[in-house]
């Protein structure tokens, strides 16, 4: 009988127990075994890895987080780390793997894959929708309803204390969650990493605002938005913890409140900050995200039948595809000029 492993890496997100429940189910019906790996890649090195049925699956659809649990850790930076997967993946008598994750995780099944021919299949997820080669990656849709939802509660009290309110969204180095929640919530001024709009140019947007009788406005900045201003200066403000993981990557957060101080000090308006920080990754799943990562799911199930490896299953359009884990992980999809146009139609 084959045997099939499922890994969730990388931050947490809401939909992957929608895809361990598809992958699972799936594979069980073709007669598979399937095996749950602990913690990401963690579970290969450290052989941690648990028989997966359909009692396990059962109910965990509308589940937030992974009850496979998931870490950071990357077999490339650990001593004998891909020896250890490798060994792992042997040992337990596995004959597929699919990893669920981003740009890391997907990136260690892509390096797998091209270096040792390692059958892997990738399955997008990620908050930040900065995936390349899908058109969304599951997850997204969530954090901007809940980010969206939270601009639309702060409108009142903005409306209410003639304030200007500023929203710090996650989503990295691209402005994704930003744009999409900054839209939805009629945000005055966006401020994402791809399009470095100054300090003195937000600001005069809101003075050009107020100037026309409103006197509260929106500002939603995405946490990876360095401050710059017009003189060429610019600054990443990153958390407290300004660690780096094993991927390389700085914990970010920290720039709305950079961002309130000078808006206050420049314009006179009275500024509050509110950081949403890990509710967006946290609860439920939208309908629009379990049907994603459903479909995502089956797809990598298919594939592992069919046996085509070095594959993450995407959607382009309405249709579920299958692009290679090279181009998916080859560079960050960042948000084009034409996407920030239609937030710059409304800003003000
Ligand atoms: O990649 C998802 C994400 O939520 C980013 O938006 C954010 O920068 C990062 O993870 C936070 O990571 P952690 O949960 O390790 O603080």
């Amino acid at each position: 009988m084959a045997r099939v492993g499922i890994l969730t890496g990388g931050g947490d997100c809401p939909g992957l127990n929608a895809v361990i429940r598809a992958v699972t189910r799936r594979s069980l019906d073709r007669d598979w075994e399937v095996a749950g790996i602990r913690d990401g890649w963690r579970g290969l090195v450290d052989g941690v890895v648990e028989p997966l049925g359909r009692r396990e699956v059962s109910g965990i659809l509308p589940r937030g987080g992974t009850i496979l649990g998931t870490t950071r850790t990357n077999p490339y930076k650990v001593d004998g780390g891909v020896e250890k997967v490798i060994a792992t993946f042997e040992r337990e008598g596995l004959d597929a793997l699919v990893a669920i994750g981003g740009e890391d995780t997907l990136g260690v099944a892509a390096k797998l894959h091209a270096q040792r021919g390692f059958p892997v299949i990738g399955v997008p997820k990620t908050i930040d929708n900065d995936l390349n080669a899908t058109d969304y990656t599951f997850g997204f849709d969530t954090a901007v309803m809940i980010a969206t939802e939270a601009i639309d509660r702060l409108h009142t009290t903005a409306e209410s204390h003639n304030r200007v309110m500023v929203v710090e969204v996650m989503g990295r180095h691209t402005g994704w969650i930003a744009l999409h929640s900054g839209i939805a919530g009629g945000a005055d001024v966006i401020l994402i990493p791809e399009q470095p709009v100054t300090v003195e140019e937000a600001c005069s947007l809101l003075e050009k605002r107020h100037a026309t009788g409103k006197d509260f406005s929106i500002v939603v900045v995405s946490e990876g938005y360095e401050l710059t201003y017009a003189s060429g200066k610019k600054t990443l403000v990153a958390g407290e913890a300004r660690a780096t993981d094993q991927f390389g990557h700085v914990v970010l957060g920290g720039v709305g409140d950079a961002l309130g101080r000078e808006i206050e000090e420049r314009t006179g308006f009275e500024t509050r900050v509110t950081v949403l920080g890990h509710v967006q990754r946290g609860g439920t799943p939208t309908p629009r995200d379990r049907v994603l990562a459903t479909r995502y799911g089956l797809k990598a199930a298919d594939l592992v039948h069919e046996s085509t490896f070095g594959r993450m299953a995407a959607l382009h359009g309405d249709q579920i595809v299958d692009v290679s884990l090279e181009e998916a992980t080859r560079e960050l999809k960042t948000v084009p000029p034409e996407w920030y146009a239609v937030a710059q139609a409304l800003a003000g």
